[in-house]
C-alpha cells in the first residue's frame, strides 16, 4: 500500500507534503518520512516510526525549508515498521532519495547482485534496492538519472509508484509507476509559473489544482522548476500526457463535523445513494440507464455466466449482487475471492462476463484476477468508486459508484453503493431480457427510488447506540446470523466488528447454526440476527428461539411494528419495510453503527484500525 506525495514549485513544500500525507494515511500508517532539497541545495531526510503526526513532532526544531520535496506514509511489507525501514531511502552516495509504493518481487536477486558490487544496504526493504540500483546504473552507464531510472525499472519485477529527488539536480523530481497508482497535479500559478504535485491519489492535490494526469503503467515523468514536464515509456518513447479536470471538492474529503470519517460516511449514505442512483432510474419510462451496460448490451444478454471477483466487504456486496442478478436476470453468477481465483486456473469462457467490484479500484488481487480473465478472453466490467483507478482503467466497460470518497478504512457507503449498483445492473439486464414481469420491474424500480429515504429513517431511529454499545465491551466473540439476502449482511456485520473493535465475530447463514456453531452459545455470547418481517420470517424466528433457549443474548434487526421478535430479543433495531432484495441496504446500517460505537467504547481508532490500510495494493 503506502502513500506518496511530492511537490515542486515556488511554495514551501513541507506543509504541502505533510497535509498530503495526512490525507493518504488511509493507505498505511506504520511510519512516515519526508525528503526536502533546501535553498543551499542540500538534501535532508526526516523519518519517524508511526503516524504522520509523529513525523511532524520529530521535525519541530529541524530545517524543513525548501520548495521541492517528496514524502511517504508506509504500510510495512518488507522489514518491520521502524525508522530505518521508513522512506525516503538514500542511495549509496546519499545523492538520491526515493519513496516507493508497491512491492519489488525480485528484490533479493537484485540486492545480492548489488552487494557483490560493493553496495551496502541499510534497511530490510525492497525499496532500497530500487534507489541503489538506479544509482548503480547511473554510475556504471554514465547516463543521467532519467535514463538510469528507465534502465533500472526494466529489470524490476513487481509493482511500483516512485518519486526521486537528486541532490545533483535540485530542480527536478522524477516519478514512475507500474501497477501502483500515481497522479500528477498541474497548476498554473498567478505569476504564470507551473507547479507540480504528486500523489498516490488526487486527495493531496485537489486543494491546489483540479488539473490531473494519471501516469500510465511503465511511464516515467520528469518535472522541473521551469514548469517542464516530460513523460516517456521505459524505452524512452515520448508519451503525450492526458490532462483531465477532476470533479472532486476538498469538502468531500473533510470530516464535516463528525468525530470520525467512518461515522460521517455512515450518515452520508442516504445522500450518497441518491447520487449513485441519480440519472440511472428512469421513473417516467420505467427503465434503468446504466451507461456501461447500454454500450455493451449484447455481452450481457449473451453471457453464459457472470463471474464477480472481489475481496472483503466488496465480496459481501457481490454475494448480494449474485442473489439479485440470478433472481431478476436469470443468469448464473459466481462470486469469487479474487485472491483465490487468480491462482487456481479457473475455467473462463470467452462468453463469460467477469465483473470486478472494488471500492478503491486498486486492490492487487482483484486487478490480477481480471487480468487473468482478460487473458482468457472474457469481457471485463468494473464497478469501482475511485475514478480513474487501475481497475476502472483495466476493464472493457464499467460504472462508478459515485458515492464520494470513502476515507474511513472500514467500508460503509461503498458497500451500500455496490449493492445498489449491482441491483441496477441486474435490473438493466432483466429489462432487456424481459426476465421480470413489467409489474415486478416497476415495483422494484419504484422501491429503489425510495431507498435513500428509508436509509434516512433507519439512521434517525438508530443513531443513539453509544450507551447500548458500552454493554458489549466485555465480549470476546459475536455471532451474526441472517438468511437469504441477509446472510451476506451477517458476514459484513461480523467483518465490520472484527476490523474496528478487534472482537472476534463470525457471520453464518442462520440455519447452519445447528450444524455446529450453536455449541458456542451461552449467556456470554451476543448474537446479532437480521429478522425482517419478510420471506423467511417464521424460520428466522425459530432460529432465534433456538438461541434464546441456550441463553444467547439476542440483538435483532426487525421491521418497524414487529412484535414477535421484540418479545424474544434483548434489544431490537428497527428498519422500515422494503422488498427482500433491498433489506441489506437498511439492515447493514444498525450493524455499521453498532460496530462503530463498540469500537469507540473500547477506545479503538476506528478510522485507522491496526494492521489495515484502505487500499490493499499488495497481494
Ligand atoms: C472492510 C474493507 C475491506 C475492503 C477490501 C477490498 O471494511 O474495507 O474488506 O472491502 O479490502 O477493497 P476494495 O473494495 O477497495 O477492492
Amino acid at each position: 500500500m503506502c502513500g506518496i506525495v511530492g511537490y515542486i514549485g515556488d511554495r514551501d513544500a513541507f506543509p504541502i507534503l505533510i497535509k498530503g500525507l495526512h490525507r493518504l494515511e488511509y493507505r498505511g500508517y506504520d511510519s512516515a518520512g519526508v525528503g526536502l532539497i533546501h535553498a543551499d541545495k542540500t538534501l535532508s531526510i526526516y523519518k519517524a516510526k508511526g503516524k504522520v503526526s509523529a513525523l511532524e513532532q520529530s521535525v519541530e526544531n529541524k530545517d524543513t525549508t525548501g520548495t521541492i520535496g517528496i514524502a511517504h506514509t508506509r504500510w510495512a511489507t518488507h522489514g518491520e515498521p521502524n525508522e530505518t525501514n521508513a522512506h525516503p531511502h538514500f542511495s549509496q552516495s546519499g545523492n538520491l532519495a526515493l519513496v516507493h509504493n508497491g512491492i519489488i518481487e525480485n528484490y533479493k536477486n537484485i540486492r545480492e547482485t548489488l552487494q557483490k558490487y560493493g553496495r551496502v544496504f541499510r534497511s530490510e526493504t525492497d525499496t532500497e534496492v530500487l534507489v541503489q540500483l538506479i544509482e548503480y546504473v547511473q554510475e556504471t552507464q554514465k547516463c543521467d538519472l532519467f535514463a538510469a531510472t528507465q534502465q533500472a525499472l526494466k529489470t524490476v519485477i513487481g509493482a511500483y509508484a516512485i518519486a526521486i529527488l537528486d541532490k545533483n539536480n535540485p530542480d527536478q523530481i522524477i516519478a514512475a509507476r507500474k501497477a501502483s497508482p500515481l497522479v500528477i497535479g498541474v497548476n498554473k500559478t498567478e505569476n504564470g509559473r507551473t507547479e507540480y504535485f504528486i500523489g498516490s491519489d488526487a486527495s493531496p492535490i485537489i486543494e491546489y489544482t483540479n488539473q490531473i494526469i494519471y501516469l500510465q503503467d511503465e511511464e516515467i515523468a520528469v518535472m522541473n522548476r521551469k514548469g517542464k514536464l516530460k513523460i516517456t515509456n521505459l524505452d524512452n518513447v515520448k508519451q503525450t500526457p492526458q490532462q483531465q479536470t477532476l470533479q472532486m471538492s476538498l469538502d468531500e474529503l473533510e470530516k464535516g463535523g463528525y468525530p470520525h470519517f467512518m461515522l460521517k460516511e455512515i450518515f452520508e449514505q442516504p445522500d450518497a445513494i441518491r447520487t449513485c442512483i441519480r440519472g440511472r432510474l428512469d421513473i417516467v419510462d420505467q427503465d434503468v440507464l446504466l451507461s456501461g451496460i447500454l454500450d455493451h448490451k449484447e455481452k450481457f444478454l449473451n453471457a453464459r455466466r457472470i463471474i464477480i471477483c472481489a475481496c472483503g466487504t466488496s465480496w459481501h456486496a457481490s454475494l448480494i449482487g449474485k442473489y439479485f442478478i440470478e433472481e431478476a436476470a436469470q443468469i448464473p453468477v459466481e462470486v469469487e475471492y479474487a485472491s483465490e481465483f487468480r491462482y487456481r486456473n479457473p475455467v473462463i469462457f470467452p462468453d463469460d462476463v467477469v465483473i470486478a467490484v472494488s471500492q478503491s479500484g486498486e486492490t492487487a488481487d482483484t486487478l490480477a484476477a481480471i487480468q487473468l480473465a482478460k487473458s482468457k478472453g472474457a469481457f471485463l466490467y468494473g464497478i469501482c468508486n475511485v475514478i480513474g483507478s487501475s481497475i476502472a482503467r483495466a476493464t472493457d466497460s464499467g460504472t462508478y459508484l459515485h458515492v464520494g470518497p470513502e476515507i474511513g478504512v472500514a467500508s460503509t457507503k461503498a458497500f451500500t453503493g455496490q449493492v445498489i449498483t449491482l441491483s441496477l445492473l441486474g435490473l438493466a439486464i432483466a429489462r432487456e431480457k424481459k426476465s421480470l414481469s413489467d409489474e415486478m420491474f416497476h415495483m422494484l424500480v419504484n422501491e429503489l427510488q425510495v431507498i435513500p429515504d428509508k436509509m434516512q429513517w433507519t439512521l434517525e431511529h438508530n443513531k443513539d447506540l453509544a450507551s447500548f454499545a458500552q454493554m458489549f465491551t466485555y465480549a470476546k466473540n459475536f455471532i451474526y446470523l441472517g438468511r437469504g439476502y441477509n446472510y451476506p449482511v451477517a458476514l459484513e456485520g461480523a467483518l465490520k466488528l472484527k476490523e474496528i473493535s478487534y472482537i472476534h465475530a463470525e457471520g453464518y447463514p442462520a440455519a447452519e447454526m445447528k450444524h455446529g456453531p450453536i455449541a458456542l452459545i451461552d449467556e456470554e455470547m451476543p448474537v446479532v440476527v437480521i429478522a425482517p418481517k419478510r420471506g423467511m420470517y417464521e424460520k428466522i424466528v425459530s432460529n432465534i428461539q433456538e438461541i434464546k433457549s441456550r441463553k444467547g443474548r439476542i440483538i435483532a434487526i426487525v421491521t418497524e411494528g414487529d412484535t414477535i421478535v421484540k418479545e424474544l430479543a434483548d434489544k431490537c433495531f428497527v428498519i422500515p419495510d422494503t422488498r427482500d432484495c433491498f433489506v441489506p441496504l437498511l439492515a447493514v446500517i444498525p450493524m455499521q453503527l453498532l460496530s462503530y460505537h463498540i469500537a469507540i467504547a473500547k477506545g479503538r481508532n476506528v478510522d485507522q484500525p491496526r494492521n489495515l490500510a484502505k487500499s490493499v495494493t499488495v497481494e
